[in-house]
């Protein structure tokens, strides 16, 4: 049965933590650029102080509104605390709205900033408790395999227990669900459908017992966020696609068949081992009819310019640090 998700007026999103800035490069409409909303919060003089920072990693600011109620998501935290603590008030960000954290999957690049998400939100709101919605797959440590066999072992995120500790409010869940007045829907495990989306050849996660490290290419703790806006459609955020961009979009759309996907965000994985399949991803994104196409974090620049030469500069505009965009 389809979720009950809400139909709101608008989404709003901020690109809190991205890979990269960008903040000359002409945009559409729809999305502005990080120097204006610096002076609205008080830059007067262009300085290296006043700028934010880029590391590798994600996270998304997301308003959705209805009428006079609005309620905001931080989707991913980044990849540590101080780029959050950085860009947060310079880009005038009130962390006293954030109503809930979502974690996508458990790796550093987007859970590294999580104390920070915790203490910053908690501070603002006078220690009101934050939910913070995790899946129980995703605290297990993980590492890579490096191309001389050598494993990179990946620094464990935030435990569950830490965040209690810095007086969030943890909830735990393989399964979607619609939080915040239904605003905004939590995918659940996302189905690997497509051929040629493997997954992270390579990724390995530690034994139950601790003792060894095993093979988990798919991460299946990795979820997405919906919002569904009026006379628009589905929105769809992402943050690394390691079920592949494709199998996310095909799972939201099977998820509302009634509406139509009107735009994804986030990070497309891309890039590395996945470049090669750049050429059958553009190509099937083409089916979903998007409007807005916001890639970022770990995409890739040869994906990105695939995307805009298929989808143009109107539908397509890279996702950087300080950038929103008004859907
Ligand atoms: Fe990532």
């Amino acid at each position: 049965m389809e979720p009950s998700l809400a139909v709101v007026d608008s989404v709003e999103f901020l690109v809190l933590v991205d890979n990269s800035l960008d903040s000359l490069s002409s945009v559409p409409k729809h999305v502005t650029l990080e120097w204006p909303r610096l002076m609205r919060n008080g830059m007067k003089e262009l300085s290296g102080e006043w700028q934010c920072c880029a590391n590798h990693g994600l996270s998304l600011l997301v308003t959705a509104r209805l009428g006079d109620i609005s309620r905001t998501v931080l989707f991913d935290t980044g990849p540590e605390n101080y780029v959050l603590e950085r860009n947060s008030p310079r880009l005038g960000v009130d962390h006293a709205a954030v109503d809930g954290i979502v974690l996508s999957h458990g790796h550093w690049d987007h859970a590294g900033g999580l104390p920070a998400a915790v203490r910053l939100a908690m501070a603002a709101s006078r220690n009101r408790p934050v939910d913070v919605f995790v899946h129980p797959g995703m605290f297990r440590q993980r590492a890579m395999t490096l191309a001389s066999d050598t494993i990179l072992p990946i620094k464990a995120i935030p435990s569950p227990q830490e965040l209690e500790e810095l007086g969030a409010n943890v909830i735990s869940s393989d399964r979607p669900q619609l939080i915040f007045n239904d605003f905004f829907w939590i995918s659940g495990e996302i189905p690997r459908v497509t051929g040629y989306e493997k997954g992270f050849p390579g990724h390995l996660r530690r034994s139950e017992d601790g003792s060894s490290w095993e093979p988990d290419p798919l991460i299946m703790d990795e979820r997405f966020l919906t919002v569904k806006v009026r006379n628009n459609g589905i929105v769809i955020f992402t943050a690394c696609s390691h079920a592949g961009v494709v199998n996310v979009l095909r799972h939201a759309r099977g998820s509302f068949p009634s509406t139509p996907l009107y735009g994804v965000a986030g990070g497309f994985h891309l890039s590395a081992g996945n470049e090669k399949i750049i050429p059958e991803t553009v190509e099937d994104l083409g089916t979903f009819g998007l409007s807005v196409i916001a890639p970022g974090h770990c995409t890739g620049w040869r994906a990105t310019n695939a995307l805009v030469r298929a989808f143009g500069e109107n539908v397509v505009t890279p996702s950087a640090v300080g950038k929103t965009y008004s859907l």
